[in-house]
C-alpha cells in the first residue's frame, strides 16, 4: 500500500512502487482530469503538482510520492469556484480540446503562486514544458498573464 494525499485528502493505493502515478491518478482514485498525452515526459498534459512543485506524473513511480501531497486538476475550484486562472482560460478562449488544460492550468498556478502578474516572457517559460496542439498558444498565455487582472503597476 502507497499512502499520500491528494488534494488535502489522505488515500491509499495498492499499486506495485513501479506504478506510474499517472495511472493511479486515472485508474485507482478516478481522477481523469489528468490527462496522457505522450506518456514518455514531453508534452506535459499529466502535469499535477507534487508537494507543490510542477511534475510529468508519466514519470513518476507511484512507490516515489509515499507520504507527499498531489495537487490535481480536481483540487483547484473550491466550494464550485473555480480558480482565477480556470476563470481566465474561460474567459480569454485559452482551452480548445482540453487535452493539454489540466497540465497547462497547473503549471500556471504554480508560475502565478510566485508571480501574480507575469511578463509574456515569463508566462512563456513557465509553461515552456507543457505543449498544445490546437491553440497556438496566444490565447492560453493571455488567459495566463491575465489570470490575476492587468498589471495596474505595469507600463
Ligand atoms: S503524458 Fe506525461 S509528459 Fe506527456
Ligand atoms: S487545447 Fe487541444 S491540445 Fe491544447
Amino acid at each position: 500500500m502507497v499512502t499520500f494525499t491528494v488534494n488535502g485528502e489522505q488515500r491509499s493505493v495498492d499499486a506495485p512502487p513501479m506504478e506510474r502515478l499517472l495511472d493511479v491518478l486515472r485508474h485507482q482514485l478516478g481522477l481523469t482530469g489528468t490527462k496522457e498525452g505522450c506518456g514518455e515526459g514531453e508534452c506535459g498534459a499529466c502535469s499535477v503538482l507534487l508537494d507543490g512543485e510542477l511534475v510529468n506524473s508519466c514519470l513518476v513511480p507511484v512507490g516515489q510520492v509515499a507520504g507527499a501531497s498531489i495537487r490535481t486538476i480536481e483540487g483547484l475550484a473550491i466550494a464550485g469556484e473555480m480558480h482565477p486562472v480556470q476563470a481566465s482560460f474561460l474567459k480569454h478562449g485559452g482551452a480548445q480540446c482540453g487535452i493539454c488544460t489540466p497540465g497547462m492550468t497547473l503549471a500556471a498556478v504554480r508560475l502565478l503562486e510566485h508571480n501574480q502578474h507575469p511578463s509574456l516572457q515569463e508566462v512563456r517559460e513557465g509553461l515552456s514544458g507543457n505543449l498544445c496542439r490546437c491553440t497556438g498558444y496566444m490565447r492560453i498565455f493571455e488567459a495566463v498573464r491575465l489570470a490575476y487582472g492587468p498589471d495596474e503597476g505595469a507600463g
